[in-house]
């Protein structure tokens, strides 16, 4: 349909957020032209008995799903879709709407395969989304809502932003998932607290039958980290999708001073962190793994330690839509090359 290689050093030359805005176009664009969307999604999205599997009461024909943070309008369902990802997370939105910080908030480290961002929560708010969503859900891939609170809600009213976008959002999502691990909106990662989890699931879950995942940062000890998922698991939580993006700015030699680190440099740190939450939570919750995924290898990886899916963002600015496809046609010869027919078989293969 189009070769990324070729386009890419024209995209690198626009400012990151620019050709963000140029990609989005060109995916809405798919809807208005069928024979360019069918076309896509014959050629990108990947389909394979040993790929499917059942999970939040929907199917899931392949793993690999598009993180928070690209989509955050619910505009571009269609076109995630026709890039070949199996699911698609939106937001994360938030009840007003809000500009997001000042310009510039994106950054790319070219070298290191690695994107920094300070974009806090730009979205369209709660009204418009839910209209937008209303009139496409059930979509033919599954959709996760990521929600998050107003920059200028106070800690203390924090639950209600939260309450408010789970009571109108649940009917237009497949699972929802609690953001209180973004760097860029001050103080909510202080929300990462037993106290906080505890009132905020325990309202949560009076709302929803709907799967409600929590995503958290990879920046704390693996015991910290494991402590606040079993507790959030305890509390109602369906799942734990593991990381965000790193405020460890020693992994980039250009480092800007704000926002957080994603891609190649978080590899590593990701997969620490989700690991030690696997070793505790498999078989109890659904864990979802995302941060530096960027081939079939580093994906089965994650899968073998514990994940039903994986996500990216990063490998998708790096390599174009190609990795979608790359990846999971390489799991498919994973899985077949270790004996396994059903992808179910190999989630958290590597804890027995
Ligand atoms: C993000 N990410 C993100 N996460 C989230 O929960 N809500 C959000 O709004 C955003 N926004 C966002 C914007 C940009 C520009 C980037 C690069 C990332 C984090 C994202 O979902 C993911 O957790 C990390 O980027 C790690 O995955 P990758 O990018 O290394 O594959």
């Amino acid at each position: 349909m189009f070769d990324y290689e070729s386009l890419k050093p024209w995209f690198f030359k626009l400012q990151p957020e620019s050709a963000h805005t140029l990609v989005g176009l060109g995916l809405r664009a798919a809807n208005y032209c069928p024979p360019l969307f069918n076309g896509m999604i014959a050629k990108n999205f990947v389909t394979h008995p040993i790929l499917k599997q059942e999970l939040f009461g929907r199917t899931f024909l392949n793993p690999v799903g598009l993180a928070a943070g690209f989509d955050k309008n619910a505009t571009m369902i269609e076109g995630t879709l026709a890039m070949g990802f199996g699911f698609t997370e939106i937001g994360t939105l938030t009840p007003k709407p809000q500009e997001g910080n000042p310009r510039p908030r994106l950054w790319r480290h070219i070298e290191e395969e690695s994107i920094q961002n300070a974009m806090g929560f730009n979205n369209d708010g709660l009204f418009r989304i839910n209209h937008r969503l209303k009139n496409i859900y059930p979509f033919s891939t599954p959709i996760g809502v990521n929600i998050g609170k107003n920059k200028t809600t106070t800690e203390e009213n924090a639950i209600k932003d939260y309450t408010t976008l789970i009571k109108a959002l649940h009917p237009y999502a497949d699972y929802m998932v609690i953001n209180i691990s973004s760097p860029n909106t001050p103080g909510l990662r202080d929300l990462q607290n037993e106290t906080f989890i505890h009132d905020l699931f325990t309202a949560a879950k009076a709302l929803t039958d709907k799967p409600i995942l929590l995503k958290i940062a990879p920046d704390m000890s693996e015991d910290q980290a494991v402590a606040l998922c079993s507790h959030a698991v305890a509390c109602g939580a369906d799942g734990i999708i593991a990381t965000n993006t790193t405020i460890d700015y020693s992994l980039v030699s250009e480092p800007e001073d704000i926002g957080g680190l994603s891609g190649e440099v978080l590899r590593e740190r990701s997969f620490y962190i989700f690991d030690a939450i696997a070793r505790e939570l498999y078989g109890k919750t659904t864990l979802i793994s995302v941060g530096g995924i960027a081939s079939p290898e580093e994906a089965y990886r994650r899968i073998r330690a514990g994940a039903s899916l994986v996500q990216l963002y990063t490998s998708l600015i790096y390599k174009g839509p190609e990795v979608i496809e790359e990846i999971n046609h390489g799991l498919i010869d994973l899985l077949e090359r270790d004996g396994f027919t059903s992808i179910t078989e190999a989630i958290g293969a590597d804890r027995v």
